[in-house]
């Protein structure tokens, strides 16, 4: 008796220390406060009753295998860890006013019910809390395009669509969510002038443009070690400039500061082809993003904090670094260049939204597409897509993106883009579009245009929002066929909605149809991502499908299965 007592013990005290490895629930009975009455008896019973209480039981698992249960009367309970793994649910030890309880979850993900109709120039759906630039898939923010470099698909990096609209959407969502940014101009060659070090022999001076229009700050460092701007400015960190070199090399550098360990880190822009390098040698280490040709303006937005970071990563340090310990120290050029509109700001989200619907502009085909240059394999082997395909997805982020560029800025060429952004939705993904068709019968935009299609229902829902914007957006006579792509899109979804229900949750997309593979189950992120665009689709279209089929689903998160026969 006394060897079991003290295994129960241990049992709890693992328990409250690694706080799910070993709870236990009722897996038949009433469920009323059993943990909780569970370590009440515990603690007030006499040593001996205890053993009396509780008692080792093996289960068998299907009669595969054994695990170690406990019984209470006629009471069993299992070890919650096994659960987990078996149901794939989610639980955690938390405290209630005072007292322990165990919380049971379902599903970790979340529903953001719309409060108010979707509007084409506001927010992209709950993108404000993206923060697309820290995720471990973007290897860094490029200094010659201004938008992230995605190793998702490829280790060495390449420009996703996707990601690069997710970037500009969320800066956008956060412009619109944020308060006011702080924003200081240092230097502007004109009005605003900074107090420069300028070491023997190094000379600034400011001049007019007669190329730009404007005046600008020109610098020669010679042979110095560089001309510097001291700033400890406190914790803003995201910086602007416009920069060119006039000589063949040259550099920019920031000298960050981490409060806690008193060490300086710097960043630098040099005239250089390689996306970024870090030097990491004894004594000096700094982390350099490449300008490509220098000689041309380039105008730069940066969140420092994000660029350190990113080359701490690449070096080895991971990527822990608090930003509210870094500031600026200093900053130093060198070479021969001419600088202008140096601003210090707490945030430039639009600085970043525009980047990237330059990018788009940038890089659009002639077929409107934004061709993805990697390879994409969707199911091993079966209905691989070489690089250059287009996804539906990717242009519909685009079309949302660039709409509001055009709403915003009121310049043409972003409308331009987005409208020729829908070619690739009426031409077959069997001939490098992006159009599939349902039994022949519902058209579907792809995703991932593969063949046999995949069917892909969040991508699909994507490109319908895109098509919308450019319907809400466009100058009427100019819309083209943006409404007979949505609406004809509308209709297969409604049509082929119920195919993605597993009536305990959702499938990703219909491959166990068409390419004869198992389901391929939606994760809860996944999941709650249909519910809340469907959710977000019916503040547009008032067919009650919608809402009822987001109803369904969102019951599912919460354990709800459809009933059985
Ligand atoms: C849509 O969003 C924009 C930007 O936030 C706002 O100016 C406009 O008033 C909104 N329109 C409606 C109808 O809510
Ligand atoms: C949003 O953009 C407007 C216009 O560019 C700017 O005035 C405002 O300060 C920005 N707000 C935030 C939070 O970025
Ligand atoms: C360019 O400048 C960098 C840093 O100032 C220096 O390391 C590099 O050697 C220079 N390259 C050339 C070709 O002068
Ligand atoms: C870079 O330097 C840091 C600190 O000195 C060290 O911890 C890290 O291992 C180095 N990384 C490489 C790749 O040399
Ligand atoms: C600096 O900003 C002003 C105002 O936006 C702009 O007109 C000027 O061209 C910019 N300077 C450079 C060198 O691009």
């Amino acid at each position: 008796m006394a060897r079991l007592n003290l295994k129960l013990l241990l049992f709890l005290l693992i328990a409250v220390v690694s706080c799910t490895l070993v709870t236990y629930i009722f897996t038949c009975g009433h469920a009323t406060s059993s943990h909780t009455r569970f370590i009440h008896r515990l603690k007030e019973s006499s040593p001996e009753s205890r053993g009396k209480l509780y008692e080792e039981l093996l289960c068998s698992i299907n009669g595969m295998y054994q695990i170690s249960c406990r019984k209470e009367g006629r009471e069993v309970f299992v070890p919650f860890s096994f659960l987990e793994k078996y149901y794939e649910v989610y639980g955690k030890l938390t405290k209630n006013s005072g007292h322990e309880q165990f919380e049971w979850s379902h599903s970790y993900s979340k529903v953001f019910k719309p409060t108010m109709r979707y509007n084409s120039s506001g927010m992209f759906m709950y993108f404000s809390n993206y923060n697309v630039e820290v995720r471990d898939r973007v290897k860094c923010i490029s200094a010659t395009e201004g938008v992230p470099v995605s190793t998702q698909w490829e280790a060495s990096g390449y420009y996703y669509p996707v990601q690069v609209a997710q970037y500009g959407l969320s800066h956008y969502s956060k412009n619109l969510s944020d308060r006011t940014p702080k924003r200081k101009i240092l230097e502007d060659g004109n009005l605003v002038t900074a107090k420069w070090q300028v070491p023997k022999g190094a000379s600034v001076k400011r001049n007019y443009d007669y190329e730009k229009f404007t005046h600008v700050l020109e610098f020669n460092s010679h042979d110095s070690t560089g001309i510097s701007l001291k700033l400890r400015q406190g914790i803003d960190l995201v910086l602007s400039f416009d920069l060119r070199f006039l000589s063949m090399n040259g550099s920019l550098t920031i000298f960050l500061e981490d409060r806690d360990r008193s060490t300086i880190f710097p960043v630098s822009f040099v005239c250089s082809p390689v996306l970024i390098h870090v030097f990491n040698s004894s004594g000096s280490y700094s982390t350099n993003y490449g300008l490509g040709s220098c000689q041309n303006w380039n105008q730069l937005t940066r969140d420092l904090h994000v660029d350190l970071v990113k080359g701490h990563v690449l070096s080895g340090r991971g990527k822990k670094l608090s930003k509210t310990k870094l500031r600026i120290h200093h900053l130093l050029v060198k070479g021969h260049g001419q600088l202008d509109n140096l601003t210090l700001a707490s945030s430039n989200h639009m600085g970043m939204f525009y980047s990237s619907a330059d990018w788009l502009v940038r890089h659009q085909d002639s077929s409107g597409g934004w061709p993805i240059g990697v390879k994409r394999k969707i199911a091993s082997g079966k209905a691989d897509l070489d690089p250059g395909w287009y996804s539906a997805m990717g242009q519909g982020q685009a079309m949302s993106l660039l709409m509001r560029a055009y709403y915003r800025s009121g310049k043409s060429h972003y409308l331009e883009a987005a409208l020729k952004g829908m070619k690739p939705f009426s031409k077959s993904s069997t001939e490098g579009g992006v159009r599939a068709y349902f039994m022949n019968q519902y058209p579907w935009y792809e995703e991932y245009p593969t063949v046999p299609p995949s069917f892909v229902l969040n991508g699909f829902i994507y490109s319908l929002i895109g098509l919308y914007d450019v319907v809400s957006l466009a100058p009427h006579d100019q819309v083209g066929d943006a409404q007979l792509l949505f609406d004809q899109g509308m209709h297969s979804l409604k049509k082929l909605l119920p195919l993605f229900d597993t009536g305990s949750g959702t499938v990703y997309d219909l491959r166990h149809f068409t390419l004869g593979l198992a389901p391929n189950i939606a994760r809860w992120d996944y999941h709650s991502t249909h519910i809340n665009q469907l959710l977000l689709l019916s503040t547009i279209d008032s067919d009650p499908i919608l809402t009822t089929v987001a109803g369904r689903w969102t019951s599912y998160m919460s354990g709800k299965r459809a009933a059985h026969n």
